[in-house]
């Protein structure tokens, strides 16, 4: 998978002109072969290095929003994904990028969008996508415009690496008040 740096991911993707062609069938098992090794859950054709409008995305029922219109999705290509927002509804939360390995930081999106869209086998989409389908989709077409989540980011104090993130996050959880544990723990000396 391409990481940040290659230029790859700073082109706005070609348009297919036949979504049904062999050569997108075999782009997109590509695809799903690197997303199945990288264990995400979208990826851009030019995340692989090919700059065409093609994408994946996978929503499990464990990444899922409280939205009630979010729900799991299995794993779907999308030709020439469009999108328009619905609503003025945004929210902020963090997110990755398998280009951008090992960092996360939190992307304020819309909540609501409009997506149309043509299948490999020829099927046209028009639907509506809320939650976590809404972001990784709004993710996975920015790639295709050559756009990356840290171009969206207005707040760096919470971007880092996961571990670390992860780690402060615990830290954050105050400690369970006990008569016991405060009588045990020593006085500090300033
Ligand atoms: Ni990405």
């Amino acid at each position: 998978i391409v990481r940040a740096g290659d230029p790859v991911l700073r082109r706005v993707a070609a348009p297919v002109t036949d979504p049904t062609a062999p050569d997108i069938a075999e782009l997109v098992r590509d695809m799903e072969a690197s997303l199945a090794e990288a264990g995400g859950i979208g990826l851009a054709a030019p995340q692989i290095g090919v700059s065409e409008r093609v994408i994946l995305i996978s929503v499990p029922a464990t990444r899922m929003t409280d939205d009630p219109e979010d729900g799991p999705l299995a794993l779907t290509a999308l030709v020439n994904p469009a999108l328009t927002p619905i609503g003025d509804d945004r929210a902020v939360a963090a997110e990755g990028c398998l280009s951008i390995p090992g960092l996360r930081g939190e992307v304020e999106r819309w909540i609501r969008v409009r997506l149309t869209a043509v299948t490999p086998e020829g099927w046209a989409v028009d639907t509506v996508m809320a939650g976590m389908r809404a972001r990784v989709l709004q993710h996975e077409v920015d790639h295709l415009d050559g756009i990356l989540y840290l171009d969206r980011m207005t707040d760096f104090t919470r971007f880092g690496y996961v571990e670390e993130l992860i780690e402060a996050d615990m830290r954050e959880v105050p400690p369970r008040p006990s008569p016991a544990t405060q009588e045990d723990v020593p006085h500090q000396e300033a």
